[in-house]
């Protein structure tokens, strides 16, 4: 029986391709860079199965061109904001991602930012490689404390959930806003619910975003939402670049409108080391780590493979983002 085409879009975790290769006829990319958008397109022509990552951009070119055997996409990632879902749906594709698995790891993530940027780690490190320490200074590096200030959290989320529950080991007050509003999510860690983003912004020393991209949440951290904040706040994000309009941050940053920001995720993605963000002493970012740890993208690659496996057999995929789809495939 001729074995399932497969197109996997850079080398995963080993734990994951095996299974896949197991029962299919795998083809890897693995440069270290995705491969480019014609390559892409190439690539698909004629698959059964993508499993690809959030920075392959799957749109309706790329599902045209895979054409009607395509029975799957399978993203290597929580987000799944590279996929055209509308479009996944329509054709009667389920796409498949990666839930729950790293909500801990990105949740330590966006918590090792905010100690570092609140005591000035990285500063401090550069400080002494740079060869500039001399002696015991009384207002050498002063940061922020982090017991009993407070932590705004926008989106209560599994990972903003998860960052509330170390912030309470900090005896920290944590607000947080929910665009469901949901009260009971604060519970487990005493948050307190909130009416508006606005409410957490003018209220908080550390802002943490966990919420997703989409057309609601695009730029929602925006020039009118750093001048509600306080002048010392900080802002962690772990989500993604586009929550955050950049050129205003910048300016939030150099103007000292706001004190600090720490960043795994930008627009575009990578930053260069000479972009003026970059530059600025007051700001710390790092290259989309949040998920980067040996068993969290171990565990990553399994329930990958265990999605696309899945859509390849037409059974019901474990972690779909699309289930209408399913109505689309019985009509
Ligand atoms: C995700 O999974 O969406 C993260 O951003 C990458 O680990």
């Amino acid at each position: 029986m001729r074995k399932p085409k497969v197109f996997v879009t850079r080398e995963i975790p080993e734990a994951g391709l095996k299974l896949i290769q197991d029962s299919c006829d795998v083809e890897i990319w693995l440069e270290d860079l995705p491969p480019s958008k014609e390559t892409l397109i190439e690539k698909v022509r004629g698959i059964d199965g993508l499993l690809c990552l959030l920075t392959d951009s799957v749109d309706d070119i790329v599902m045209e061109a895979a054409g009607s055997r395509l029975k799957v996409i399978s993203n290597y990632a929580v987000g799944y904001d590279n996929i055209d879902l509308k479009c996944a749906t329509k054709r009667g594709i389920p796409v498949g991602n990666t839930p729950g698995v790293l909500t801990e790891t990105t949740a330590d993530l966006a918590f090792a930012l905010l100690l570092s940027a609140a005591r000035k780690i990285v500063n401090g490190s550069n400080y002494v490689r740079e060869n500039k320490w001399e002696t015991w200074g009384p207002k050498l590096l002063l940061g922020m404390d982090i017991f009993e200030s407070t932590l705004g959290i926008i989106g209560m989320g599994r990972i903003g959930q998860a960052v509330a529950r170390r912030a309470r080991g900090f005896n920290m007050k944590i607000l947080y806003y929910d665009h469901k509003h949901r009260p009971e999510l604060g519970k487990e860690s005493s948050a307190e619910i909130c009416n508006s983003i606005e409410e957490v912004l003018r209220c908080s020393d550390f802002i943490s975003l966990h919420v997703p991209l989409n057309n609601e949440t695009r730029f929602s951290i925006n020039r009118e939402s750093f001048r509600i904040m306080k002048n010392s706040a900080i802002l962690i994000n772990t989500a993604r670049g586009e929550i955050v309009d950049q050129e205003a941050l910048y300016d939030a940053l150099s103007h000292k409108v706001i004190a600090y920001a720490a960043l795994d995720v930008t627009t575009p993605e990578p930053l260069r080391g000479d972009n003026k963000l970059v530059l600025l002493e007051n700001c710390l970012i790092v290259p989309h780590i949040g998920s980067a740890s040996f068993r969290t993208r171990n565990k990553m690659a399994v329930m990958s493979a265990e999605n696309l496996l899945a859509g390849l057999t037409n059974e019901k995929i474990p972690y779909v983002v699309n289930p209408e789809v399913y109505d689309v495939l019985q009509s």
